[in-house]
């Protein structure tokens, strides 16, 4: 089973689960994490065509608890977005685990034994089990994905590159909102008028011709311009969710991009409006009840994070060697990374 592979064919099961770490905990926490891949593996190896993967992601909070590596580049909280209207919440997670297959059981199975471990140490915040609607339709009724770009260009969107940041070269960062929708009220609506609201036609999935589709709709407020000639692209695999004797029903949103600011920048397009006003019509009938950002680490990290040497490591190690120039003696080098407090 893959562990933090980003890039897949969109899935038919999801489990999202948001923990926090509780206290006094983090040196177990991080202990099992290096545990994931392979009880992945133990449930995977039963059902070869299952396509389970699991992502692990960790939040701005939770990882100088953790680890003693460095903070990834752009890892920070997830800064409320407040517009006139609607708000994006910032809510609380430390841990995020992303799991995808083809059936709901194989996830079900690996939350389970992953939280069996977990359970004792961290705090279960938010738990969503989501599933692929019809042609892969989210529950206001249209195709949802279509426009995620495809081969390199995904990887582009998505996956930290080595230039980038050499320490986490193929991470991601993964933003996550859990959204509400008022099916009662969005199904009052006409199709033409559900249309304008997205951006595309509803049963052919067709983008609107610029001269009909509204500039508050959807997808004219998240397709953005490339800057200085670099696309501006994330990874969606969103999730519908719902109960229905509640009557509740959502998409789990979740994008995974190799900088943060692409995803932020949507949000302020559609909460904020652009131009400042013109805010994202489908938040008339999504209300964003969480919000938080995560990285997902390479899983050579994740298995093991005395990978990436620490700060005070690597200065200690730029001491050594100049000593060693100084003496002409050769050192062996230093133990590099740790997990948080087990050298100390
Ligand atoms: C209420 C939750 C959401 C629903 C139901 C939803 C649904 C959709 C649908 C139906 C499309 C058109 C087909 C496609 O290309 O996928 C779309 C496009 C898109 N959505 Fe969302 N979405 C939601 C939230 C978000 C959020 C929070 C973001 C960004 C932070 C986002 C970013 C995008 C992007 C980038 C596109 C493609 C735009 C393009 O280039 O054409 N979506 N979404």
């Amino acid at each position: 089973m893959p562990t933090q592979q980003i890039l897949s064919d969109p899935a038919k099961a999801a489990i999202f689960l948001t923990l926090t770490i509780n206290e006094s905990a983090e040196e177990k926490v991080a202990d099992i994490l290096t545990d994931v891949s392979a009880l992945g593996r133990a449930v995977s190896f039963r059902v070869p065509d299952g396509d389970l993967i699991c992502v692990v992601g960790v939040g701005a909070r939770a990882w100088p608890r953790l680890f003693d590596a460095p903070m990834p580049k752009h890892l920070h909280e997830f800064k409320e977005i407040k517009g006139d209207k609607h708000t994006a919440v910032s809510t609380p997670g430390d841990l995020l685990i992303h799991l995808r297959a083809r059936t709901q059981d194989l996830c079900f199975e690996l939350a389970n034994q992953l939280m069996n471990k977990l359970g004792p140490y961290t705090t279960v915040v938010d738990e969503t089990h989501g599933f692929k609607y019809f042609d892969e339709r989210d529950l206001l009724g249209f195709v949802d994905g279509t426009e995620n770009p495809e081969g390199k260009a995904a990887v582009t969107a998505a996956v930290v590159s080595p230039e980038e940041d050499p320490n986490y070269a193929g991470g991601s960062y993964v933003l996550v909102q859990k959204y509400m929708h008022p099916l009662d009220e969005w199904n009052a609506l006409s199709v033409e008028e559900q249309e304008r609201v997205i951006g595309r036609t509803k049963l052919a999935d067709i983008e609107l011709d610029d001269d009909v589709k509204p500039t508050n709709s959807h997808v004219a407020l998240n397709d953005l311009d490339p800057v200085d000639g670099k696309e501006r692209k994330i990874i969606r695999d969103n999730m519908p969710f719902g109960t229905i004797g509640t009557k509740e029903f959502g998409t789990y949103f979740i994008g995974y991009a190799a900088d943060p600011e692409v995803t932020e920048t949507m949000l302020e397009h559609m909460f904020l409006g652009n131009p400042r006003g013109n805010y994202d019509r489908i938040l008339d009938f999504s209300t964003a009840e969480t919000g938080a950002l995560f990285f997902a680490p390479p899983v050579s990290f994740l298995d093991d994070p005395t990978t990436v040497e620490s700060d005070s490591e690597a200065s200690d190690q730029e001491d050594t060697s100049s000593e060693s120039e100084d003496t002409n003696e050769s050192h062996e080098s230093l133990r590099i990374g740790s997990l948080k407090n087990s050298h100390k």
